[in-house]
């Protein structure tokens, strides 16, 4: 008798492993599907449930050109539309330095023309990891090397 309520409880626990098995592998399924702006950040050789031509989209693309002791960064996610009927638009971008520290960041709103900002950092860091974010797609980076000549 007293080995009936141990039972029981492995017989619930088993069950809502079960349960929570099923819940999470039918999630799984249609990765796009689960909140996808929530993921990432991407890449354009790691685009998780997204392909190459998502990447190639949303990826931003870096330039840059020394200011004098200063550093000018140039950012376009070329090709993505601002759309505030569906709605779909990249909200921010951000440039940060090799350690993640947060250097500058545009947000952006659904009506603004085109995703592009132009950044006057006022040190050279050695490295720049600019992110942008769609609230489709998620968030997307560029790790960029700085070398000068
Ligand atoms: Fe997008």
């Amino acid at each position: 008798m007293k080995r009936l309520p141990f039972l029981h409880v492995l017989f619930l626990f088993a069950a809502a492993g079960l349960v929570l098995m099923t819940l999470g592998w039918a999630g799984q399924s249609s990765a796009a599907a689960q909140e996808p702006s929530q993921r990432g950040p991407y890449t354009a050789t790691s685009f998780g449930p997204w392909n190459a031509a998502v990447a190639k989209t949303h990826v931003p693309e870096v330039t840059y050109e020394k200011a004098g002791t200063a550093l000018t960064v140039n950012v376009k996610v070329d090709n993505h539309p601002m759309d505030a009927q569906k709605p779909h638009f990249i909200q921010w971008i951000r440039v940060e330095d090799g350690n993640g520290k947060l250097l500058a960041k545009k947000i952006f709103k659904p009506t603004d023309p085109a995703p592009a900002a132009t950044f006057h950092l006022a040190s050279i860091p050695e490295k720049l990891k600019v992110l942008d974010h769609c609230n489709v797609h998620g968030t997307w980076l560029n790790e960029v090397d700085v070398k000068l000549p």
